[in-house]
């Protein structure tokens, strides 16, 4: 499944992903022009192709460009470019070795169609979103945190750090709970549960003490929820023993837990806090109290930026900011690790582990099934492509299935999960050398940098044709030469070595 395309992806990153494009509705082929090229962005190759495959860019002028809202101030995104080069690699696509494949899950014993859930925040607030999102495809999602209490909160409340153009790399944000009464939630639930009956909805909840947290989990069990979700991490609240504290405190989340236990007979997901050196201790303890799964994680205390103008720190809101809770790309390594770690731990087997963070793509959902998550959940993708996403998460992890001959995404769960070991059982005594391709290679010269630099001085440059040449007797095999090369000119040789 590795990257056998050829197609340009730094112009599809150029792509703004509109709202009702122009693109696709100047097509004279009424090809569905902007949904191929969002599913280029989200790695949908196979979606791609499909699409594509009704469409003869050849001997078209290309309308589509002449729409796109990109032309004038900037130029165009070069859609027919981009077409014409995936058309005439895209039969490089690996092949399907079984056609039908099955995407249902299982949350604690309730079906899921896909393992796919928006996850507790603004993009799972009102009856009409989610709507919006059932009908999309997505297989359920967790409610924004239900309480009791009044949220104040700030304007604006988000900041984000950028990567590919406009895309967030990271997102924090200072919001606080549900700004809706119990009752307007709990009636949101019930008329969810009449209208959409196969769909999942699982009540996030937060209670100030015990009783609340077995009243509400009462409550939104009556109104028809499937699931409940203890908030025990979010980190924006503005009193102590709420959210992230309890998270931090093994003894609470089983004490709340416990309570949660007892006002319903719905499985309980106890949402967990990554502001904790170890999560492990938090889990165990949600389990002593009773709870059914896992979900995690919720977003990390961050700053993201200061501005060095104003001299306030990001977002600001008049004239001060606070620490806010990080989410988006950036912060899926550390819930990977997190997914792993209790992936791994016995005293955990048999809990579902709903994983959550920088979730965008199928595959950033396929590395925490493999991982052990049983279920996924997304926001910040969703908050800034919209619930759409859905298609190309579902399209390329059934395609991923069908190429991999895999009947069923459950036997993904947990597949990768003995690949990560303790420190002292990596083997440390074999060396990879890389290898370069002289083909690829432009002789930018970036590798020799790094490796000068930040490496172990095992790189030349032949003045003459630029092409770099490895010291063999130096080189560590640490691998930053490959990482570095924007060409992707460097590979691992077949053979490794004994040191
Ligand atoms: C704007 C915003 C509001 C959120 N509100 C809640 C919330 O009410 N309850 C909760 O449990 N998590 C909340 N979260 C955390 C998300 O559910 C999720 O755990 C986190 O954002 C990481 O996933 P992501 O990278 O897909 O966004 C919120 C996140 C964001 C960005």
């Amino acid at each position: 499944m590795e990257r056998i395309l050829s197609f340009d992806a730094t112009e599809v990153s150029r792509c703004q992903l509109c709202h009702d494009a122009p693109c696709s509705k100047a097509c004279p082929q009424r090809a569905p022009v902007a949904d191929i090229v969002r599913s280029l962005y989200f790695e949908n190759y196979t979606g791609a192709a499909q699409a594509l495959e009704r469409v003869d860019c050849l001997g078209c002028a290309a309308p589509c460009e002449s729409a796109c809202l990109l032309t004038g101030a900037k130029d165009a995104v070069e859609i027919r470019r981009i077409f014409t080069e995936f058309e005439q690699t895209k039969d490089t696509l690996p092949a399907h070795r079984i056609d039908e494949v099955d995407l249902a899950c299982n949350l604690c014993g309730i079906h899921l169609d896909n393992p796919f859930l928006l996850s507790s925040s603004v993009v799972s607030s009102t009856y009409d979103q989610l709507a919006r999102a059932f009908e999309a495809g997505w297989a359920g999602a967790s409610f924004k945190t239900v309480c009791n209490f009044p949220q104040h909160e700030a304007s604006p409340r988000f900041s984000a750090v950028n990567s590919r153009g406009h895309a967030f790399y990271g997102f924090k944000n200072i919001e606080q709970l549900s700004d809706h009464t119990v009752e307007e939630n709990l009636s949101v639930f019930r008329r969810l549960r009449d209208d959409y009956p196969s769909k999942v909805i699982v009540a996030s909840i937060m209670g100030r003490n015990a009783d609340e947290w077995t009243r509400l989990a009462e409550r939104c069990e009556q109104a028809g929820a499937s699931a409940i979700e203890c908030n025990f991490s979010c980190p924006n609240m503005e009193d102590e023993d709420l959210g992230l504290t309890i998270g931090q405190s093994p003894e609470l989340v089983e004490r709340f837990t416990s309570a949660v236990k007892r006002g319903t007979s719905l499985p309980v997901l106890a949402k967990l806090t990554p502001n904790v050196g170890d999560m492990i201790p938090a889990a165990l303890a949600a389990r002593s109290g009773g709870a059914d799964g896992i979900s995690a994680i919720n977003t990390i205390n961050s700053i993201t930026g200061v501005d060095i103008d104003s001299l306030v720190a990001e977002p600001p809101v008049q004239g001060k900011s606070m620490v806010g809770g990080y989410s988006g790309p950036a912060v899926k390594p550390i819930a990977l690790r997190f997914i792993s770690e209790m992936g791994r731990c016995e005293g955990l087997a048999g809990a579902h582990i709903s994983g959550i963070g920088g979730i965008e793509t199928w595959r950033d959902a396929l590395e925490f099934l493999l991982l052990g998550a049983g279920s996924v959940q997304v926001t910040t993708a969703v908050m800034q492509y919209g619930y759409r996403i859905i298609d190309d998460l579902i399209g390329g992890l059934a395609e991923y299935l069908r190429c991999k001959g895999i009947s069923s995404v459950e036997f993904l769960v947990g597949a990768a999960a003995t690949s990560v070991v303790d420190h002292t059982q990596v083997e440390r005594d074999i060396v990879q050398l890389p290898v370069f391709d002289r083909e690829l290679c432009n002789g930018c010269g970036r590798c020799y940098l790094s490796c000068q630099d930040g490496g172990h001085q095992a790189i030349r440059i032949d003045e003459e044709s630029r092409m770099p040449k490895l010291d063999a007797k130096r080189c560590v095999g640490c691998h930053l030469c490959k990482l570095v090369c924007p060409e992707g000119a460097i590979g691992v040789a077949a053979k490794a070595f004994l040191r």
